[in-house]
């Protein structure tokens, strides 16, 4: 069963309840809303997210209501852009004396024209809005999530920088493998994290990534598999911190699973690097897996402020 759909009102009169008609899948929306939700209306508002399908309503009139924002009064009738927002204005605190001005004469018509020159702009400005959003996230987590990215984004080239050195079938089999799940790891982190709130170095942790995986490659597998498993060991604990904190809380479920999957990857991974390793590194060898773990200790630190 669909809503039906009722006449649109021209002039926005004092009423006693109305139903906001508002896109929640534009985080433009959805915060504008959310300052009035957190107000104290004169009359009752009710609110309707008509992005969310299970709202009953025809396909033409949702993509109608997705467009310009709607407010439907009691009446059954329907005012929408200026007009909309005026008579929400006239019930919300705070908001009364912008609906009194719009109450001048020809003062709600140039509300309007801002209106339409706003809607003109406004994919533009969602995708900004959306590109910076986290608001799904954890507050706390999501500088700990840009460096997951950076580290990912760097893991992917630490096997890039390998194959691009080694012919050691050995090592070209390994750096294959451990590439296409970094990939993964590194899909999964872009998913969870919008654009612009990923690291802005992430071409110096490209570049960091193909030197640890070529340096090493240079001096063959030891040297690989030493390296791999030191940058493991450290991105596991990197991990358990975040799994810990989350742990804690309560919700964000799928993101802590998410979080223990690539944990147990990156676990396999060290036991995969170490169990290649016959004997322990020699002096030079060990001093340069100790500088790859505090140089992914510095990158961590970097990546969670930049
Ligand atoms: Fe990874
Ligand atoms: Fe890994």
């Amino acid at each position: 069963m669909t809503l039906p759909t009722p006449p649109e009102g021209n002039q926005p009169l004092p009423c006693e309840s109305l139903t906001v008609l508002f896109d929640g899948a534009c985080p433009l929306c959805r915060r504008e809303v959310g300052v009035y939700q957190s107000l104290k209306p004169a009359r009752p508002v009710a609110w309707t997210d008509v992005s969310k399908a299970s709202v009953p309503l025809a396909p033409d009139d949702r993509a109608r209501y997705l467009a310009r924002f709607h407010v439907r009064r009691e009446d059954g009738s329907l005012l929408s852009g200026a007009a909309a927002f005026v008579a929400l204005w006239q019930v919300m605190p705070g908001w009364r004396w912008l609906a009194r001005l719009a109450a001048l004469p020809g003062v709600t018509p140039i509300l309007e024209q801002l209106y339409r020159g706003f809607l003109r702009i406004r994919p533009g400005i969602q995708w900004l809005a959306r590109a910076c959003d986290t608001s799904h996230l954890p507050a706390g987590l999501v500088a700990d999530l840009r460096s997951n990215h950076a580290g990912e984004t760097g893991a992917v080239w630490i096997y890039r920088g390998m194959l691009c050195v080694t012919r050691d079938k050995t090592v070209r089999t390994f750096a294959k493998n451990h590439l296409h799940t970094e990939l993964q790891h590194l899909q999964k982190m872009s998913a969870l994290l919008p654009p612009l709130r990923r690291s802005w170095l992430l071409v110096a942790w490209r570049m960091a990534g193909f030197v640890t995986g070529a340096l090493p490659a240079v001096f063959g597998r030891r040297a690989v598999f030493a390296t791999v498993a030191s940058v493991e060991t450290f991105v596991v604990q990197h991990y358990a911190h975040q799994i810990e904190a989350l742990t804690a809380q309560a919700g964000h479920a799928a993101l802590r699973q998410t979080l223990v999957d690539c944990q147990r990857d990156e676990a396999a991974h060290r036991i995969e690097a170490e169990a290649h390793l016959t004997h322990p590194p020699g002096a030079l060898l060990a001093g340069w897996c100790r500088a790859v773990g505090r140089g992914s200790a510095l990158a961590v630190t970097l990546a969670r402020r930049v």
